[in-house]
C-alpha cells in the first residue's frame, strides 16, 4: 500500500512524479502529494486528502516552481485519519528544509516520538513518519551530512518501511531506504527514478534495479549508488521490464478494470507462449533449476496466497491433484504464517501473488523458506520482492494490473497453475504423456473461447446492471466451479459493496439454503454435463432446490447444455472446453457482471473505497 515516486534529472520534476503518481494510485488513494526543491533552492510541498485529481487542482490554484527534484506520494492511511494533515510528504526540522514520503508502519514509532517530544519537537500530523522525518533532520544538524544522518536514523526505525527523502540544503540527491516494502531504481540517461514498483517510470526508461532488503539508495541524475544499511557497497543486479508503457493506460476504455478483462485473451496467450508447444508437450524453463529426481520427490504442496490470487490456488489445487498425484492444500497466507504447518524439505511450497508485494505472502514464504521448504513463486510484477526471495518464478505475463479488483492476474494465475501441473505430471510420470498433450492443446484454444465469451459479455453486464438494488447475492459451484463462486462473491464485494457469498454447491443443504427467500439472486456455476465425475445433474438438482424456495437463478453453463435452461431464468453459456479449463471462461461473465452493478451504482470500480491493489502490511 501506498505508492512512492522519486525523480531527479533534466525533464519538468512534477510532471514526473505526478504521472509516476497516476499509475500507482492503485496502490492507495487517500491522499496524494508532492515536495520539490525549485530552482530558486526551495523546498515546497503541496498535499491533498482524496484521490490525485484533489491534488492536480490544488497544484492548480496554487502552482508549483519548476523543479528537477522531487519525490511523491499516494496513501492508503494507516497511521492517521486520511486527512490533508496526515497526507505525505512530512517535513522535517524546525527549519521544514527535509521532505520525507514512507510506505510502510514504523512499528517503535511511539517510543521514537515521545524521545522527540520530550527534546522538544513539534509534530504536525498523527503519523508514524513524521517521526521518521524530525529524526532524519535532527540528526542532520547534528553529523552535517544529509546520507550519514539518513543512514544513521534508518537503522533505528523498526517494523517495514520505504522511506524518499530529500533537503533544501543537498538538492541534487534523493535517498531512499528499503525495509520490507517494495522499492525499485529506473535508470535513465542523465536522470534516475525510484518507485514502488516499475510502473512508476516505465514509460521513460525500462532499465530497473530492484532494491535489496535494508539497502539505502543515493540517487543522483547522473548516478545511482546502492549500499547496505551498515554502509557496506551493493552490486546492482540490472534487468529490463518487459511491460510497455500503453500497457498501463486505459486506451480509450471507461475505467482500468472493463480494459483488463478485454485484456484476458492476451493475458493467457502470453502467459502460455514459450512454454506450451502446439502439438500440447510443455517445458518450463523457469523451474529448470529443480531436478526430476526433485520433482519426484515433493511429497506434498502448499499453496499460500491471499485474495483473487487465493482462488487461483484453488483452482491449480484440483488440477495438480488430478493430473500429477501430489496432495495440495491451498492457505491463505497470513494464516499460514501464524500456526505451525508440516512443512519438510520434500515440501513444495507455491505463493501466488500479482503484485509479488502483499507482505502477507512473503511472510509466509519467508516462514516456509525457514521450516526448510523450497518456494516457487507465480508472480506478475518483475524485480517485485517476491520473485527475489523464491528458489524459481514462474511469470505471469499478464502486463500491469492496475484496477484494484483483480481479472487479468487471475486468469493469467490460473494458466500458470495448469501449466505448473501439467509440468509436474509429466516430470513424475504421474498421467500419460497422450493424456497431458490433449489437455495441453486444448489449453492454446483458450484465450480464443475466452473472446467468445468476452463477445457476448453484455448479456452479463446486462443482468448487472438490473440487479443494481440486490441487498444480496449468492453464488454456487462446485468442483473448479467453487473457487470460482468465491471470486464471483468477491467481485461484487469489492466492487458494489454490497453482502455476497460464494458456496459450494453441495454445502448448500447444510445451512446456506435458509438464506433463500423469494428473489433473492443466485448465480450458479454449473459443471458440463460431460463431466464424467457426474456433478452436472447434482448441481442442477441444487437449482431446484433453490428455486422452489424462490430464487431467482442465473446459470452460467456449457454451450450445449439444454437441460439447464429449464430450470434457470437466466443462463449466459460459455463455450465448451475440459471441464478442469472451465475456470478461464467461467469467471468472465461474473467479471462482467460485477463490473456492470458497480458502474449502475455509480461507483468507482477501477478505486473501490477502503481498498489497496498491493497490500504491504501485515
Ligand atoms: C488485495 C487486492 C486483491 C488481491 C490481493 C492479493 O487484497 O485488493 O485484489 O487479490 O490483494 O494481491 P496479490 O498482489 O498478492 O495477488
Amino acid at each position: 500500500m501506498c505508492g512512492i515516486v522519486g525523480y531527479v534529472g533534466p525533464k519538468a520534476t512534477l510532471d514526473v512524479v505526478l504521472a509516476g503518481l497516476g499509475r500507482l494510485e492503485y496502490r492507495g488513494y487517500d491522499s496524494a502529494g508532492v515536495s520539490v526543491i525549485g530552482e530558486n533552492g526551495k523546498l515546497e510541498t503541496r498535499k491533498k486528502a482524496g484521490k490525485l485529481a484533489n491534488l492536480r487542482n490544488s497544484i492548480a490554484e496554487n502552482p508549483l516552481p519548476s523543479s528537477h527534484i522531487g519525490i511523491g506520494h499516494t496513501r492508503w492511511a494507516t497511521h492517521g485519519a486520511p486527512t490533508d494533515g496526515n497526507a505525505h510528504p512530512h517535513l522535517g526540522g524546525t527549519d521544514l528544509k527535509l521532505s520525507l514520503i514512507h510506505n510502510g508502519i514504523i512499528e517503535n514509532f511511539a517510543e521514537l516520538k515521545a524521545e522527540l517530544v520530550a527534546a522538544g519537537t513539534v509534530f504536525a500530523s498523527e503519523t508514524d513518519t513524521e517521526v521518521a522525518a524530525h529524526l532524519i533532520a535532527a540528526e542532520y544538524a547534528r553529523v552535517g551530512n544529509l546520507t550519514d544522518a539518513f543512514a544513521n536514523v534508518v537503522k533505528r526505525l523498526h517494523g517495514a518501511f520505504t522511506i524518499l527523502v530529500i533537503h533544501e540544503d543537498e538538492p541534487d540527491v534523493v535517498l531512499a531506504a528499503r525495509c520490507n516494502a517494495p522499492l525499485v531504481i529506473g535508470l535513465g540517461d542523465g536522470e534516475n527514478f525510484l518507485g514502488s514498483d516499475v510502473a512508476a517510470f516505465v514509460e521513460h526508461t525500462k532499465r530497473a534495479i530492484s532494491v535489496g532488503q535494508n539497502q539505502i539508495v543515493i540517487l543522483r541524475a547522473d548516478k545511482v549508488e546502492l549500499r547496505t544499511f551498515d554502509g557496506e557497497p551493493v552490486e546492482a543486479c540490472e534487468f529490463t521490464v518487459d511491460w510497455d508503457a500503453s500497457a498501463a493506460s486505459k486506451g480509450g476504455w471507461s475505467s482500468f478494470m472493463a480494459k483488463e478483462i478485454a485484456d484476458q485473451p492476451q493475458a493467457v496467450a502470453d502467459t502460455l507462449m514459450g512454454r506450451l508447444r502446439s502439438d500440447g508437450s510443455i517445458w518450463l524453463d523457469e523451474i529448470s533449476g529443480f531436478s526430476t529426481d526433485d520433482l519426484k520427490a515433493i511429497d506434498r504442496i502448499i499453496i499460500v496466497a491471499c485474495g483473487t490470487a487465493s482462488y487461483a490456488g484453488d483452482v491449480a489445487k484440483y488440477a495438480i491433484e488430478k493430473w500429477a498425484h501430489v496432495p495440495v492444500q491451498v492457505e491463505l497466507s497470513h494464516e499460514f504464517r501464524y500456526r505451525s504447518p508440516i512443512v519438510t524439505p520434500n515440501t513444495l511450497v507455491v505463493a501466488i501473488s500479482q503484485s509479488g508485494e502483499t507482505m502477507d505472502t512473503l511472510m509466509a514464504t519467508r516462514y516456509a523458506r525457514e521450516l526448510g521448504a523450497r518456494v516457487l513463486a507465480i508472480c506478475n510484477t518483475q524485480g517485485a520482492t517476491l520473485a527475489r526471495e523464491s528458489d524459481a518464478v514462474i511469470y505471469t505475463h499478464a502486463g500491469p494490473e492496475v484496477a484494484v479488483a483483480s481479472t487479468k492476474a487471475l486468469t493469467a494465475q490460473i494458466t500458470a497453475g495448469y501449466l505448473l501441473g501439467l509440468f509436474l505430471a509429466s516430470a513424475r510420470g504421474a498421467t500419460p504423456r497422450t493424456e497431458l498433450a490433449k489437455i495441453g492443446r486444448e489449453l492454446l484454444k483458450l484465450p480464443a473461447k475466452i473472446t467468445k465469451v468476452l463477445d457476448g459479455l453484455e448479456q452479463a453486464k446486462a443482468l448487472g446492471t438490473e440487479m443494481a438494488n440486490a441487498k444480496s447475492v449468492l453464488f454456487l459451484g462446485r468442483n473448479v466451479g467453487y473457487p470460482i463462486a468465491m471470486e464471483g462473491a468477491l467481485k461484487l464485494k469489492e466492487l458494489a459493496y454490497i453482502h455476497a457469498e460464494g458456496f459450494a454447491a453441495g454445502e448448500l443443504k447444510h445451512g446456506p439454503i435458509a438464506l433463500i427467500e423469494a428473489g433473492q439472486p443466485v448465480i450458479v456455476i454449473v459443471p458440463s454435463p460431460r463431466d464424467v465425475d457426474s456433478l452436472h445433474p447434482k448441481v442442477v438438482s441444487n437449482i431446484q432446490e433453490i428455486r422452489a424456495r424462490g430464487a431467482r437463478v442465473i446459470a452460467i453453463a456449457e454451450q450445449g447444455d439444454t437441460e439447464v435452461s429449464q430450470y434457470a431464468e437466466d443462463v449466459i453459456f460459455v463455450p465448451q472446453t475440459l471441464p478442469m479449463l472451465a475456470p478461464l471462461l467461467t469467471v468472465i461473465p461474473l467479471q462482467g457482471f460485477a463490473l456492470a452493478l458497480a458502474t449502475a451504482l455509480g461507483l468507482d470500480v477501477d478505486q473501490p473505497r477502503n481498498l489497496a491493489k498491493s497490500v504491504t502490511v501485515e
